[in-house]
């Protein structure tokens, strides 16, 4: 164990940073997109089972892979196992969290043009009409790679401040205000009169729309908005001093992102349905939707200023958390300083985000699959790479990580009743990995 590894400070703080890698664009942009074009009710329904199910176990194993070995996903493999079979796993983690980090980047830099407008009055200046449309233009244009960098370079900044001074600080203070801020849009939308048409696309179920395709999705959805399968919660988890509960993390993580999601789903459906927008229109719809909904509140400028800053920041937090997979692997794997890990890591990313952002104009033809750059990475790295690394992880730590680890890990400082142990290592060793080989290879069509 690397005694003079960084550490968080407080409970609060790992709480508060794992939310805060947790919560991001996949929550407020992601979700009520994806649940849109799967057909609403269902498709939540599912979504949560999966986060419970599936999603808490594998958090726990990488919460336990992470502290065990104070390592990146890399070395963690190797500590506990030491065979180079595993290594795989660590180079498609990393491969993942670059391609998340470029299309990622690409909305971030949306929400920061949306900033700018709400600040400068365009935006509340339009009539719904053009705002589309003036939206149109701006994604086809060239104006998002400039945002692009722009949200990638303070994102490196961010991080040359180290964990403690940059991560753990931002994240403390403003999680809570845009929980606060959520919770007032929600109760704004449901005034409007679409409310309730709203609810009922989003909690009705209506299992005849599931097919594999939307299993498959929300399978996706919940390995993207919990930060799994590439380790970084196993990053984060190495640096958790030995004190802090697991199971109790990974519970508390996942329920307070599930809220956050319904929340949003809660804040746009009505919209939506008020407005007389299509739910299922796809990565646009948030922000086509969002701008409807200041212009109707009294002093909407302000408003959508405070949100957009606060999403552009909970944006930052979970790029944070994912460029903190690849730093901490080049550091410590090839031994360069965190400075030049750092600046590498990001200029990966500008090449590949610049495609991403230009894949809604002058890129739009160059498709692969029938998926344009932004699209392509989203689903190989959601619906492929991030279930398929968390099914390793769980195997591995279902069956081959000792099982007295697990239980120093799971017990920590404190104690842990044993049926909850072998709930998880049952989870660990068999659901998760028979449901998430069921749902990828029928939603890719191999089944
Ligand atoms: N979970 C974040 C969100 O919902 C995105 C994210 C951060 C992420 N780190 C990740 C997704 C690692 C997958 C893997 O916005």
């Amino acid at each position: 164990m690397k005694e003079n590894r960084a550490q968080f400070a407080t409970r609060l703080g790992v709480i508060a940073t794992t939310v805060g890698s947790a919560v991001g664009l996949g929550n407020i942009w992601r979700f009520p997109y994806e649940t849109g074009v799967h057909g609403g009710g269902a498709f939540l329904l599912i979504y949560v089972g999966f986060i419970f199910i599936i999603g808490v176990p594998v958090i726990c194993a990488e919460f336990i892979m992470g502290r065990s070995t104070r390592s990146n996903i890399f070395g963690a493999f190797r500590a506990l196992h030491g065979r180079p079979q595993w290594a795989w796993i660590g180079y498609m983690g990393i491969l993942a969290s670059i391609l998340i980090l470029s299309f990622y980047s690409v909305v971030a830099g949306w929400t920061v043009e949306y900033f700018v407008q709400s600040v400068t009055g365009t935006l509340a200046s339009l009539d719904a009409g053009s705002r589309h449309e003036a939206f149109d233009m701006f994604c086809t244009g060239w104006k998002p790679v400039m945002w692009t960098l722009v949200f990638l370079a303070v994102n490196a900044v961010i991080l040359l401040r180290g964990v403690k001074g940059g991560i753990e600080r931002v994240s403390n203070v403003l999680m809570p205000v845009l929980f606060v801020i959520l919770i007032i849009f929600c109760i704004n939308s449901l005034l409007m009169p679409g409310a309730s048409e709203g609810l009922a696309f989003l909690f009705r179920p209506d299992f005849s729309k599931v097919d594999s395709g939307v299993l498959l999705g929300a399978l996706g959805q919940a390995f993207f908005s919990l930060s799994l399968g590439l380790g970084t919660m196993l990053t984060y988890a190495s640096y958790f001093s030995d004190r802090t509960p697991l199971v109790k993390s990974a519970v508390v993580t996942s329920a307070l992102d599930t809220c956050v999601a319904v929340l949003a789903g809660v804040i746009i459906f009505p919209a939506v349905f008020t407005f007389g927008a299509e739910p299922s229109a796809g990565p646009k719809l948030v922000f086509e939707i969002l701008p409807d909904i200041f212009h109707r509140l009294p002093w909407g400028a302000l408003w959508s200023s405070l949100f957009f800053f606060l999403l552009f920041l909970a944006s930052l937090t979970s790029t944070i958390s994912m460029s903190e997979i690849g730093i901490a692997f080049f550091c410590e794997q090839f031994g360069l300083t965190r400075k030049k890990a750092t600046l590498l890591n990001c200029l990966i990313a500008m090449v590949l985000g610049t495609l991403c952002a230009l894949s809604f104009g002058p890129l739009r033809d160059m498709t692969v699959f029938g998926l344009t750059v932004f699209d392509l990475f989203d689903y190989v790295s959601s619906n492929i790479l991030l279930p398929l690394g968390g099914m390793m992880i769980s195997i591995f730590v279902g069956w081959f990580v000792d099982r007295g680890i697990l239980r120093t890990q799971l017990r920590g400082t404190g104690s842990i009743k044993e049926w909850i142990l072998r709930v998880i290592v049952f989870c660990l060793r068999y659901v998760a990995p028979a449901g998430i080989a069921l749902v990828s290879l029928s939603g890719l069509g191999v089944i």
